[in-house]
């Protein structure tokens, strides 16, 4: 949805008769697709797919998608649900299901059935990879413990996650293999537990700091009527509805757009995609049209970023001093830093502080951006350059002319990243050349014109 590539032209193109698993592309189109590996490569999207979606048809469309998505660079990790084939086993076997998708208490033949449908499923996705020559493969990388006793009620055998292997999963991603992850994991005494796929799917986005996280089910609209058309929709708006109107949610995806919402909190996350699994080529019409074809929720980039408060000021001093020891900021005492709060902004996440920057006016229409940083676990993932684009529209709304900052060590994150031109440091306001002169610390010194 935000980018540019006319994949539903292209696929229209391509398609031969009526089979529209026989695509083919003109060079020219492999052309425009090529033009856009750079925007995607080496980001990590986690693809949660229902049950009923791995039974569909079009499954072996979406593998279609997801070996073109590999093809780009683009790291994929899946998360399958199990729903639709746990409910056809309970009734082939006349078995009363006490819970269907890991929400409530699942008793003992329940948990017997979740098992075998799981290991169906994952052998469906391994086979569809294999025939499409993808490597992946399924491993134990959730460890769950039990979700214990709600409101007095006992959940028996249902599961909540307590640690995912990471660095296994970071790893499988590096050598090109996507992992396959079922929504059942054993606990550290090996006993089993049935999980919400849903939930694995968000905390899987967040700790991989996935870029997407996108929900192939059973409708493309969040919304309880439905929506003919592809829908965009703020984190903000979203999370408001839904505090205030649930009712407004399709109850099929409400458990979906709950999990969205929580990893689009996170600073990494940036989208979450809900769509209709049994649409031909959705994940491309998604990611690479500009209408799109299903519901997109997207973070709020500047919501996370907010003035900072006199109470701050500590936070922003301990981080500001570690930077000044690598040479990267210049030391500033926390009195300073107090006595200037006003000028600093914060990057809030879970209530920590995870990047702050300032914008100190120099009179005459000049500004400073100064004191970016970025939390080391955090770099390379954004953050610092919506903090620069803040910084830039904020200065702009203040009705600064010029944007200039100094830097020892970022130059290129300045001139590749953020827009600003390196100028000489003469361009400098006349205090604040003093200033550089005296420093000694012969900054490279840029410049954005407003
Ligand atoms: C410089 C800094 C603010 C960048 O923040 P960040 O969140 O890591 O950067 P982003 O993820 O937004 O990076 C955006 C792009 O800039 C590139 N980049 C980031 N830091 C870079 C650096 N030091 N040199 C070159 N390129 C850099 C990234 O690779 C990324 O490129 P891509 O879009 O091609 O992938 C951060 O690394 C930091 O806090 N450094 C220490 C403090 C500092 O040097 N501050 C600047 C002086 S005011």
């Amino acid at each position: 949805m935000v980018a540019i590539l006319p994949a539903k032209e292209i696929i229209a193109n391509a398609m031969e008769g009526d089979s529209p698993d026989k695509v083919k592309f003109k060079a020219s189109d492999l052309r425009g697709i090529l033009e856009y590996v750079p925007l995607y490569r080496n980001q990590i999207f986690v693809i949660a797919i229902d049950g009923a979606i791995i039974a569909c048809e079009n499954f072996t469309n979406i593998v279609t998608d997801i070996a073109v998505l590999r093809s780009l660079g683009i790291n994929v990790a899946v998360v399958c649900g199990i729903s639709a084939q746990l409910e056809e086993l309970g009734n082939s076997r006349g078995v009363a299901l006490s819970d269907l998708r890991g929400e409530g208490p699942v008793d003992d033949a329940t948990l017997a059935l979740a098992r075998e449908a799981s290991a169906t499923v994952v052998q469906r996705v391994c086979d569809a990879f294999a025939a499409k020559d993808i490597r992946c493969a399924s491993s134990n990388i959730i460890r769950a413990t039990e979700v214990g006793i709600i409101s007095g009620v006992n959940q028996l055998n249902a599961g909540r996650i307590e640690r995912i292997d990471f660095s296994t999963l970071g790893n499988l991603l590096t050598l090109g293999i996507v992992p396959v992850v079922p929504p059942l994991a054993p606990d550290r005494n090996g006993k089993f537990y049935r999980i919400n796929s849903d939930s694995l799917a968000s905390d899987m986005a967040v700790g991989l700091r996935a870029s997407k996280l996108v929900y192939l089910t059973l409708t493309r609209s969040v919304r309880a009527g439905g929506a003919s058309r592809a829908e965009a929709a703020n984190v903000a708006e979203i999370k408001e509805l839904l505090e205030t109107k649930p009712s407004e949610f399709d109850s099929r995806v409400l458990s979906k757009v709950r999990c969205a919402v929580r990893a689009l909190e996170t600073a990494c996350t940036q989208r979450a995609h809900i769509l209709d699994g049994r649409d031909f080529a959705c994940l491309l019409n998604e990611f690479f049209d500009k209408v799109g074809c299903g519901t997109m929720i997207y973070a709020d980039e500047y919501q996370k970023i907010r003035k900072a408060t006199i109470q701050d000021a500590t936070a922003i001093y301990n981080m500001s001093k570690v930077s000044a020891k690598e040479q990267n900021l210049v030391y500033r005492s926390l009195e300073e830093i107090a006595a200037n709060i006003d000028a600093y902004y914060v990057y809030e996440m879970d209530g920590g502080i995870i990047a702050f920057v300032s914008l100190i006016n120099h009179g005459n229409g000049d500004a400073e951006l100064a004191s970016l940083h970025v939390q080391p676990f955090y770099q390379g993932h954004g953050v610092g350059r919506r903090m620069a684009e803040f910084v830039k529209k904020r200065a702009k709304e203040e009705g600064y002319k010029r944007l200039f900052t100094l830097t020892t060590k970022s130059a290129p994150f300045f001139s590749n990243s953020c827009g600003f031109v390196e100028t000489s440091p003469d361009m400098l306001p006349k205090a604040r050349l003093e200033k550089y002169e005296k420093s000694h610390r012969n900054s490279k010194v840029f410049i954005i014109e407003l």
